[in-house]
């Protein structure tokens, strides 16, 4: 063969392989090899290819995960072998229950080994795989028959549509979970509340939700990721004689697995692994509601066999549930610091997860009238991590009679003062500013917490008693609380020793300086992080009030919405006499960014930094000094003993050699929030 042009069919194999690899490191290992860009090259290099030999396409091919056409209806199929369901325990008891009857079935009097595995909340589904390629996927359905979701599958990223490497069996059929992640599903929920969309109550339903989508290019937005966590069938090759080590082979091969997964002896090994998983709940990146063990050797578990649908082998342990149903007594309606209205269910008190919840939010009121939500229905409660409880729906079969929809509010019930309905935001707001008590008593808690001016010995009671008492009305009276010492010893559960503490602690706020500040004011859009931006742009408070809408956008991540805030806020007369009267306080920091020293430390200590590239928000020379501050050495190109590259636009060779070697890299914006 003429070596200068290579056969097409090979070549398009060739990119085939090149790109399931990296699709495997980028998706399942999250350690991609090649930047974005050149994969996307390699991956338009076969499409391109693919297009002159059409003739030649595998359906495994990369370039198949694209979704394909709508289908007109779901097909039904048989599953190869029943997907069976679990028993569940809920207690230690029936724990050493079903750990004694596997014993018993074992003839073993102890230490059996069992494979311990997060209980995933997703859908279930079974993969079949032919000589190495997905043939087809199912869904569990009635667990004999379930619905052909092979289209939709092929969109998910991390399932292989070949199993990389060799010695595939001639036919596997394995079974997982496909699941959304939480973060994924908290993004798809936000973006679909605020475009007025459907949005799912929990991660599960939404994985369901997606899977079961006729148009498969649907599928393919909502990063669902799947888990392998049983066999069906194994023909041909030989199988692996446990469990772990076919989740061994099967990661070998690309499929994923979850990584928190185990082999633990006996029924101490799977409780300690209960208690271990319980706690990192909430870290997970995806939701779990219990965990299961199975017996870790096949031989073992054939001898165990099954009762009725469920194995005799396995059981899942469930934790603490998330969701529980109780009536609603009350909708309240809350007011926050920037005067958002947030309906409020007030429930008859139930435990959830552990905990004893009594409200849950309802978002706002679009929500609450998409929920139909009614004092006296029964709704399921959910409550997961610190995330804030919520009321999930209602359950209209319990509804009680002569229940009356909740109307949006016309006033404020703070201020009475009118609220007003921002188009195309779906938030009410409160019309009467820092005259209504409930904003003001949210703003000044923001005030002074502990990321803005971190006032301590400053709780959200105190500050409620000091409106209540009207020794403070706004942000700016704190400063002159020095003069009101004996009305403060008067107030509820203060002395003497806390009045000056807390005296101290406001006097110590002076020393907060600008980018505090700016977050400590509550302008709405405006964070913590962009107020660090703010302030180190625009270097002190006098400049950053001058500037126009146009140059505010000149601080990193600062927009049009961030810049009409901005513009919006100052132009407020209330908000106006509040900074003229903390203009007015002596002795403070707020105005100007502070010269941080890094309390003396130098963190860059003997450490090579490179500075390539133009810098926007400063000279070379500052930018060098402010390293060199820190103990670093500035060195003019790049090499194995370059500690950190500072990479400003149109960066260039020393870009590239940085990258090549594996240092570290910042970009502006990160270097001056880690360094100035
Ligand atoms: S093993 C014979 N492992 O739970 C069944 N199942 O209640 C063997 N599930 O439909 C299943 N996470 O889809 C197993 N790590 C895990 C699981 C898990 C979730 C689901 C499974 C099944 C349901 C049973």
């Amino acid at each position: 063969m003429n070596r200068s042009t290579p056969d097409p069919k090979q070549q398009m194999e060739q990119l085939r392989q090149t790109l399931r690899q990296h699709n495997h490191h980028y998706h399942v290992l999250d350690n991609p090899l090649i930047s974005d860009a050149e994969y996307d090259a390699l991956f338009h290099q076969l499409l391109a290819l693919e297009k002159q030999f059409p003739e030649e396409i595998p359906a495994d091919s990369p370039t198949q995960r694209v979704g394909g056409e709508p289908l007109s209806a779901f097909i039904k199929t048989a599953h190869l072998q029943p997907m069976l369901s679990l028993e569940n325990v809920f207690s230690v008891e029936e724990l050493a229950e079903f750990d004694r009857r596997v014993r018993e079935g074992l003839s073993l009097t102890e230490g059996v080994v069992y494979a311990v595995e997060p209980k995933l909340d997703g859908v279930a589904v079974s993969l079949v795989y032919g000589s190495g390629k997905l043939i087809r996927a199912v869904t569990r359905g009635d667990g004999r028959v379930g619905e052909e979701v092979t289209a939709q599958v092929k969109t998910i990223n991390t399932i292989p549509l070949t199993l990389l490497g060799g010695g595939h069996p001639e036919l596997m059929e394995i079974r997982g979970e496909i699941f959304f992640p939480l973060a994924a599903f908290e993004q798809f929920n936000e973006q679909a509340m605020a475009a007025g969309q459907k949005s799912f109550a929990n991660p599960r339903n939404a994985a369901a939700g997606s899977l079961r989508q006729l148009d498969p290019k649907i599928t393919k937005e909502r990063a669902l990721n799947f888990y392998f966590h049983s066999l069906g069938r194994w023909q041909g090759a030989q199988q692996p004689a446990t469990h772990q080590s076919l989740t061994l082979q099967l990661k070998e091969w690309g499929v994923p697995v979850c990584p928190e997964g185990a082999v633990v002896q006996g029924m101490r090994g799977c409780l300690d692994y209960y208690q271990q998983l319980e706690q990192r709940r909430d870290q997970l990146p995806y939701e779990i509601d219990g965990v299961v063990y199975k017996v870790d050797a096949f031989a073992g578990r054939d001898k165990l066999g099954f009762v009725a649908r469920a194995p005799r082998w396995a059981t899942a342990h469930k934790f603490p549930a998330r969701e529980v149903t109780t009536t609603v007594e009350a909708i309240t309606i809350q007011v926050g610091r920037t005067g958002a209205l947030t309906p409020v269910a007030r429930l008859k008190p139930v435990v959830v997860g552990g905990v004893t919840v009594t409200n849950a939010t309802l978002h706002n009121f679009q929500e609450l009238a998409r929920k139909d939500v009614r004092i006296g229905d029964w709704v399921m409660v959910r409550r997961a991590g610190d995330v804030i409880p919520e009321v999930v729906r209602v359950v209209q079969e319990k509804r009680p009679p002569h229940t009356l929809a909740f109307p949006p509010p016309v006033r404020c019930p703070a201020c009475d003062a009118a609220v007003i309905w921002p188009t195309g935001e779906v938030v009410a707001r409160c019309g009467g500013g820092l005259s209504c008590p409930a904003q003001r008593l949210g703003a000044i808690k923001h005030f002074v917490s502990r990321r803005a001016m971190d006032i301590d010995g400053m709780g959200d009671k105190l500050v409620a008693a000091l409106l209540d008492n009207k020794l403070v009305a706004s942000v700016a009276d704190l400063y002159s609380l020095a003069q009101k010492r004996q009305e403060l010893i008067q107030l509820d559960r203060m002395g003497e020793k806390s009045v000056d503490n807390l005296l101290a602690a406001i006097e110590a706020s002076k020393q907060q300086d600008l980018s505090r500040f700016l977050f400590a004011l509550a302008i709405r859009e405006v964070g913590e992080t962009t107020a660090k931006n703010l302030a180190h742009h625009f270097q002190s408070w006098d400049k950053l009030i001058e500037a126009d809408p146009e140059s505010l956008q000149g601080a990193a991540d600062v927009g049009q919405v961030v810049a009409d805030s901005l513009t919006t806020f100052f132009s407020e007369p209330h908000n106006q006499a509040i900074i003229a009267q903390l203009q007015q306080v002596e002795g403070c920091q707020w105005w100007q960014v502070a010269r941080l020293d890094h309390g003396g430390e130098r963190p860059l200590e003997g450490v090579t930094v490179v500075l390539t590239g133009t810098l926007e928000k400063m000279t070379r020379q500052q930018a060098k000094a402010r390293l060199e501050s820190l103990g670093a050495k500035i060195s003019g190109s790049v090499s194995k003993r370059t500690g950190l590259v500072v990479a400003g636009t149109k960066a260039g060779s020393k870009l590239k050699k940085a990258q090549e070697l594996g240092v570290e890299v910042v970009n502006e914006a990160v270097f001056i929030q880690r360094f100035l």
